[in-house]
C-alpha cells in the first residue's frame, strides 16, 4: 500500500467516525455548557472529570490527563496500538484497508488459512447437524440434556456430535475438494499408523467448537459420553495447528466480549462446560481458558475490554494451586485480580445449576482481593502450632502485603496478619519495613548479579554440590594453597567441618605455621585412620572438573557452607525464641527479627 493511500484510507475512516457516538458506546456521557461530560474509564473517579468535546473531535480528563482524538481514544480503551484502533474502527464502519501487495508466499499461507478456517465452519456444522437432526446424535441430545443444557444453549454455542464411526468426516471431506493433508493440519483427522490413510480424530463425543476473538473456529473440544470407558479422556482436543494455540485462546471471548466491558471485569474459569453454563445461566462476562495454565497473552486479550479479572477455578486442591500460579501472571500485566471459591468443592457448573443465577452474582461481588485471597491460602496451609511455621507464613504472605501503598489499608493489613498469627504487631509491622528494605536492596543487587552471572558461568542445576563435596573442594584447595586457608576459617568457621576435616585442617594450619608445604607422608603419621583415608579420597579426585574450573568449583563451596551455616544458626535461633514465646515477647521478637535477617541472607546465598 502507498503511503498516500494510507493517507486517504485515515482520513476516510476520520471523517466518519463521531468522537460523541464512538465514546458514549463506553461511557455514559451527558451535555453541559457545549461539552459532553462523563466518569472517565482510564482513572477511578467519583465526580465527572472527562470530556468530550464534538466539533474538534477530542476528549480529555482534567482529572488524569488522558487526552487526545477518536483513535487514541479507542486505543486506550481497547487497549491496542494507534494504527490497530484506526483499523479496528474501519472495520466496524465497514470501511475496507486499501489491500497491500502480498508476497507469493504470504498470498499462499492466507488463502491456505482461508480454507482451514472454512473447513472448520464446515466441520462445526456437520458436528451440529449430526446432534440436533440426527438418530446418532441421540446420544449426544440425551447427554446435554442431562446437564440441564437447553436447546437454545446447543445453538448459540452451535455445539455438535461426533458420529461413532472412523472414517465419515475423512470421506465427507475429501469428496467436497478438501485434501486430508488440510484435514490433518487442522487436526480434524490423523494419519494411521500401521496402513495408508487417515481416521477421524473426534468419534462419539459432544463437540464444543472454539472460536478465537472473531469468532472464527479454529480448533475443538470433545467431551466424551458418561457412559463410556473412563480409560479414554474426558476430554479430546485439537492438537496444536497453525490456528489453534491455547496460549493465546480463551474459550467463549467472541461471545462475552461486549458483556465483559460492560460489566468492567472478566470472570476465568477452568472449563468449557463452566463457560457454557454460567453464559446461559445468564453470566455473560465470562471465558473458559482451555486447560492449560493461564499466560500473559491470556490476561492481555482480557485487559482489552475490562481491568478486573475474577478467577472462579474448581476448589480442588488442583484449581486452587492454578489460581495461585496465575495471579502473579495477571497482577504483572496490570489487572485487578480477585478470586471467588466456590463453595461445597462444587465447580462454577453444578454451583449455578444448583443455586441459580443471584447466588453465583453474590459470590463473584463477594470475590476475595488477591491479597485477601493469598493470605487464606497461605493460613489455610501453614504450620500455626510452630514458631517456624508461623514465620514462613509471614514470608509468605509479605511479599503480596507489601505491594499496598495506601496507609489505611496497610494498617488494616497489619492487624489482620498479626491476629492471624497471634503476632505482636509491632513485629508485623517491623518484619514488613524489613522486607521492604530487603527488597528495595535486592533489586539494586540484580543488575550487578547479572552480569557477573554471565562474566563467571555457575554449576550447572545438576551437578549442585552436596555439603560434604563442597568441604572436599574446599580441603582440597587449602591442601595446595595453604595461603589460602586463613580466609576460608575466616568466612567458614571451624565448627562446621566434621571432626576428620578438623583434624586434616589442624594438620595444614600447623604445616601454615612452620612454613613447611602439606605433604601425604607427613600427614598419614599424624592424623588418624578416618581422616587419612578422607584426605587420601580428597586428593584423588583431581582438579581437573571439565565441567568448571577449580577456583569456581571453591567459590560455590563456600557459599554452600556459609549458606549451611546460616541454616544452622536460623533453627537454633528459632529454636531457642520459642522458649520465650510466652514468657519474654521482647526478647521472643528480637529473635524473630533475627532470624529473618538470616533468611534473608540464606536467600541471597542460593548457589545458582
Ligand atoms: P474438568 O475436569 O474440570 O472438566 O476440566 P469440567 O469442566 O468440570 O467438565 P465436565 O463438567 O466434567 O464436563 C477442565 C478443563 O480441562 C481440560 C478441558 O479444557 C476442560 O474444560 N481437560 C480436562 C482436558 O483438556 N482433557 C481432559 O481429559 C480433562
Ligand atoms: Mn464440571
Amino acid at each position: 500500500m502507498r503511503s498516500s493511500e494510507l493517507d486517504e484510507f485515515v482520513e476516510r475512516v476520520r471523517e466518519r467516525s463521531d468522537i460523541y457516538s464512538v465514546v458514549s458506546q463506553y461511557v455514559p456521557l451527558t451535555q453541559k455548557s457545549g461539552r459532553y461530560w462523563g466518569r472517565c474509564p482510564f482513572h477511578n473517579e467519583k465526580t465527572a472529570s472527562f470530556t468530550v468535546n464534538a466539533d474538534k473531535g477530542l476528549f480529555y480528563c482534567f482529572g488524569c490527563g488522558a487526552g487526545g482524538d477518536v483513535f487514541k481514544f479507542l486505543s486506550l480503551i481497547e487497549n491496542v496500538k494507534y494504527f490497530e484502533a484506526i483499523k479496528l474502527q474501519a472495520g466496524r464502519l465497514g470501511i475496507e484497508l486499501p489491500a497491500r501487495k502480498l508476497s507469493p508466499e504470504e498470498d499462499r499461507r492466507r488463502r491456505e488459512e482461508k480454507i482451514l478456517l472454512k473447513l472448520n465452519e464446515l466441520a462445526q456444522d456437520f458436528y451440529h447437524e449430526c446432534l440436533i437432526k440426527t438418530a446418532r446424535g441421540e446420544v449426544g441430545r440425551k447427554y446435554l440434556a442431562g446437564r440441564g443444557i437447553s436447546a437454545e444453549t446447543i445453538e448459540t454455542f452451535k455445539l455438535g456430535f461426533a458420529p461413532d464411526e472412523w472414517e465419515n468426516l475423512v470421506n465427507r471431506f475429501t469428496r467436497q475438494d478438501f485434501t486430508p493433508q488440510q484435514l490433518e493440519a487442522v487436526g480434524l483427522v490423523a494419519k494411521r499408523k500401521n496402513s495408508s490413510g487417515y481416521y477421524d480424530r473426534f468419534r462419539r463425543r459432544v463437540m464444543i467448537p472454539i472460536a478465537d476473538i472473531h469468532g472464527h473456529v479454529v480448533g475443538f473440544g470433545g467431551r466424551i459420553l458418561q457412559s463410556d470407558d473412563d480409560t479414554a479422556p474426558k476430554y479430546l482436543n485439537t492438537p496444536e495447528t497453525v490456528l489453534f494455540n491455547k496460549r493465546n485462546l480463551l474459550f467463549g471471548l467472541d461471545k462475552s466480549a461486549r458483556a465483559i466491558n460492560a460489566a468492567g471485569a472478566a470472570i476465568v474459569v477452568e472449563g468449557y462446560m463452566d463457560a457454557i453454563s454460567l453464559f446461559s445461566a445468564g453470566v455473560k462476562n465470562v471465558v473458559a481458558t482451555l486447560g492449560t495454565a493461564f499466560t500473559p497473552e491470556h490476561a492481555k486479550l482480557i485487559l482489552r475490554y475490562a481491568k478486573k479479572i475474577i478467577f472462579c477455578y474448581d476448589s480442588d486442591e488442583a484449581g486452587q494451586r492454578a489460581t495461585v500460579r496465575a495471579l502473579p501472571i495477571v497482577q504483572a500485566e496490570g489487572a485487578e485480580v480477585f478470586v471467588v471459591k466456590v463453595p461445597d468443592g462444587k465447580d462454577p457448573d453444578e454451583f449455578i445449576r444448583k443455586h441459580g443465577k443471584t447466588a453465583f452474582d453474590k459470590l463473584t461481588q463477594n470475590a476475595a482481593t488477591l491479597i485477601d485471597y493469598r493470605m487464606k491460602y497461605v493460613l489455610a496451609r501453614a504450620e500455626l502450632d510452630t514458631v517456624q511455621g508461623k514465620i514462613r507464613a509471614l514470608q509468605e504472605i509479605l511479599p503480596v502485603v507489601v505491594k499496598i501503598t495506601d496507609s489505611v489499608t496497610r494498617n488494616e493489613y497489619t492487624k489482620k496478619i498479626a491476629s492471624a498469627l497471634v503476632f505482636d504487631e509491632q513485629l508485623v509491622i517491623d518484619a514488613w519495613n524489613k522486607f521492604l528494605k530487603q527488597s528495595e536492596q535486592t533489586t539494586a543487587d540484580e543488575p550487578e548479579k547479572k552480569s557477573s552471572a554471565v562474566k563467571r558461568p555457575r554449576l550447572a542445576e545438576e551437578s549442585k554440590p552436596t555439603i560434604r563435596e563442597a568441604c572436599e573442594v574446599i580441603l582440597r584447595m587449602i591442601w595446595h594453597e595453604p595461603d589460602m586457608l586463613e580466609y576460608v576459617l575466616a568466612v567458614v568457621s571451624n565448627e562446621n567441618f566434621s571432626a576428620a576435616h578438623k583434624e586434616i585442617i589442624a594438620y595444614i594450619k600447623n604445616c601454615v605455621e612452620r612454613g613447611a608445604r602439606p605433604d601425604q607422608f607427613g600427614a598419614a603419621e599424624i592424623l588418624s585412620d578416618e581422616a587419612t583415608a578422607q584426605l587420601s579420597r580428597i586428593l584423588m579426585n583431581g582438579s581437573d572438573d571439565p565441567r568448571t574450573s577449580e577456583m569456581q568449583l571453591f567459590n560455590d563451596s563456600i557459599q554452600i557452607m556459609k549458606r549451611a551455616a546460616l541454616k544452622k544458626r536460623y533453627n537454633e535461633l528459632m529454636a531457642q525464641a520459642k522458649a520465650y514465646i510466652s514468657s519474654d515477647e521482647d526478647i521472643y521478637a528480637k529473635m524473630v527479627y533475627e532470624s529473618l535477617e538470616l533468611k534473608h541472607q540464606i536467600d541471597k546465598l542460593k548457589v545458582n
